[in-house]
């Protein structure tokens, strides 16, 4: 692959996606931001469509899950933010976070050539290392859901020797795995297209497609778990998803659902 080839412009993403295709035909490519989460939130408030897409080459305040950071340096990476206006009611919109991450793992496979695991609830693992995740983020009233932001950051082009050495550990990016580089702007365009495909799916049919497709690629189902939210620990095999997507953890005390929390593999 040429540097030209990995170029995020918006014309070379606009190429990527094809004629006709809803996700994207609003979008802002933007060199650096804070957040791409942060535009997106902002033009879904202002009333921005379905599948408006904010993507950056960098982002100097990329946020993770919990609070955390999310490492975002220039010229290596995917990180970007789709507005999402689902027909759906609050307690059923964490559904969108397992489509999303249907489509990531669909596109990182297809891309890629790579064999990706999803680890619960939203982490695309590489031979046993982070090199995705997902944020979503929404606003709704009682009943109603007004807006849904999913962010994406993906580790791409990353070398071993560019990631941090307290990340070294947990995590890897596509390069790393393939052996060889990977189009931005490919991968860009063929997430968003499986994300689309993936997101009417969820509409049309509900949640339980979508949760079986996230089964086959589960790197935490039949695993030993050890879960910490809110002070709260869980430890237990997990066992399935619910109807919504929590997991299922068996227990020395019998079947806890698990709605939200930090995932360990223990074994
Ligand atoms: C996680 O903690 O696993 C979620 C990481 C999500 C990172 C992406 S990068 C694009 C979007 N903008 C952000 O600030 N965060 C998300």
């Amino acid at each position: 692959m040429t540097r030209a080839e990995d170029l995020l412009s918006e014309d070379a993403l606009r190429a990527a996606l094809p004629m006709g295709h809803r996700f994207g035909s609003v979008l802002e490519m933007h060199p650096v931001v804070g957040s791409t989460s942060d535009i997106a939130r902002a033009l879904a408030q202002a009333g921005a469509p379905e599948g408006t897409t904010v993507v950056a080459d960098a982002q100097n305040a990329g946020r993770g899950r919990q609070g955390r950071s999310w490492f975002s340096p220039p010229e290596r990476n995917l990180y970007l933010s789709v507005v999402l206006r689902p027909p759906l009611a609050p307690p059923q919109a964490p559904i969108l976070t397992f489509a999303t991450a249907v489509a990531l793992a669909d596109a990182v496979r297809e891309v890629g050539f790579l064999e990706p695991a999803l680890k619960w609830p939203n982490d695309l693992l590489l031979a046993g290392r982070k090199a995705a995740g997902i944020l979503t983020e929404m606003s709704a009233t009682e009943h109603v859901v007004d807006w849904v932001v999913v962010g994406i950051g993906i580790n791409v082009n990353l070398a071993e020797d560019e990631i941090p050495r307290e990340l070294a550990e947990q995590a890897t990016s596509l390069r790393i795995e393939a052996g060889h580089s990977v189009s931005r702007p490919v991968l860009f365009g063929t997430l968003l297209t499986g994300l689309e495909r993936q997101v009417r799916r969820c509409y049309a049919e509900g949640a339980a497609p979508i949760l079986q497709s996230w089964r086959r690629c589960s790197a935490t189902l039949g695993r030993e778990v050890q879960i910490d939210e809110n002070g709260t620990r869980v430890e237990g095999r997990a066992v399935d998803l619910d109807e919504r997507g929590a997991l299922l953890v068996e227990t020395a005390h019998g079947i806890v659902r698990v709605i939200a929390g930090d995932v360990r593999h223990r074994a």
